[in-house]
Formats: C-alpha cells, structure tokens, sequence
C-alpha cells in the first residue's frame, strides 16, 4: 500500500472488524496511509487472516510466552519499533498495556472503545448501556493513557438506544459506527490536524462537536467532513 502520509501499525487480537474498515479506507483511498503490519496478541484470529488477505506483513506476539507483562510489552515494542510508525492503532487489542509501554507512544498511541466516554469505560459497555436505561450509547476514539479507557478523545459518534435493543443489536449498531470514525481519526493524525491542550483534542485548533464537546449535538446521522 503506497502514496502514504503516514505508516501505521495496527494490534489486534481477535475479529478484526475495525481493522478491515481501516483496510477498505486505505484501497478505496480513504485514508491515505500505509499499513506497515499488524500484529496480534493471540495465534489464529479472524483478524490475522484479514492481514493476509490483504498482503500486510502480520505477526503474532503471543502474551502466553511471557511470564510478565511487562516482557510481552517489550516484546511488542520491540516487533512495532522495527517497522517505525508514525501511530500506532489499537483494534479490539484485548490486552491491557503497561505504562512504560503507552510512555513509549506517547501522543501516537490510540484505541476504539464501544462507549460514549467517559460512559462504560472497561468491558460489557453495550448490556451496560441498556441496564443504565441510557437514550444514546456510541464509540470514541481517544488517544491512550495509562487509564484505562481515560485518554483524551479524538471523536465520538452516537446512536440511538431503541426499546427492542439487545446488547448484540446495539453492539451491531454502534460498531457501524466505529467502522466509519477510526478511519477518519487515524487520517486526522496523519494529516497533522490534532492537537492536545489542556486535556482535550482539537482538529485544525478548534474543539469539535464530534469530539465529544457537547453530547446534545451529536447524532449517528451527524457525518463529520473528511478533508
Ligand atoms: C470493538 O467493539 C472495539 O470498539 C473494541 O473491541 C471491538 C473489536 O472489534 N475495542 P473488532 O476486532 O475490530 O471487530
């Protein structure tokens, strides 16, 4: 994949949904980037078989052959190191991070999370979401820290909860969702246009309803330019 802005590197560990939708926006000129591996917690999944199917260098760095996490961490660095990413792109990685690991991307590490943060940080978040008997539920994408699910986020994109959900047709709903804002993230990023101050991103300097501002204002119709 050529005429990049930007090499990526993408961790995944299971279906690799999210990192299809990365893969479509690269062919179809999307996002012009260029997939320099990704790279799987866990042998055999769904989303390893979609990185070869696309002719991406893939490997896995099994967590199972390491006594510690903070050896699989170095492990992984290591293996991400050596194809020089400008980012570096959590898909569905099911691993929690240790620090020195997300210090050593600073500001080029980030995530998808099928919540509205702050909202349902952490697992479960859809049956959550029903239980809290929340109007609204979504994704975000947010650069990472060591919080879990706490970094500042990048872009939300809502949905609506509907009376006959169940936690799989809104994780369908929602994951829709995601499969149209990381894409548009990781292209904000290769373009230069975020920036961190006081917590918070902005795109091109301004805070954006999209990211999360103001939760009134967003709605899954909302479509965010891609310029
Ligand atoms: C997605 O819902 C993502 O938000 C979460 O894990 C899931 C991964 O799905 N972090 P996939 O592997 O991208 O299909």
């Amino acid at each position: 994949m050529s005429g990049a802005s930007g090499g990526i590197v993408v961790l995944v560990s299971g279906r690799g949904s999210n990192l299809q939708a990365i893969i479509d926006a690269v062919h179809d000129g999307r996002l012009p980037a260029d997939i320099h591996a990704v790279i799987s917690s866990e042998p055999g999944t769904p989303a390893m078989a979609r990185a070869r199917t696309a002719g991406i260098p893939n490997h896995v760095v099994n967590h199972r052959d390491f006594p510690a996490r903070e050896l699989f961490d170095q492990a992984l660095i290591q293996r991400v190191d050596s194809y020089e990413p400008r980012l570096v792109v959590l898909a569905g990685f099911m691993r929690i991070l240790s620090e020195s690991f997300i210090n050593h991307y600073s500001g080029r590490l980030i995530n998808i999370h099928p919540s509205l943060l702050p909202d349902f940080p952490g697992l479960n978040t859809h049956a959550r979401a029903l239980q809290s008997g929340a109007k609204s539920h979504g994704a975000s994408v947010h650069f990472v820290t060591p919080e879990v699910d706490g970094g500042p986020v990048i872009i939300q994109s809502a949905v609506p909860v509907l009376p006959d959900d169940t936690p799989e047709i809104l994780a369908e709903r929602v994951l829709t969702e995601e499969h149209r804002i990381y894409p548009l993230a990781i292209r904000w990023f290769l373009d230069g246009r975020l920036s961190v101050e006081g917590g918070r991103v902005l795109l091109d300097g301004e805070q954006r309803p999209e990211q999360g501002l103001d939760r009134q204002i967003i709605t899954h119709n909302d479509s965010p330019e891609t310029g």
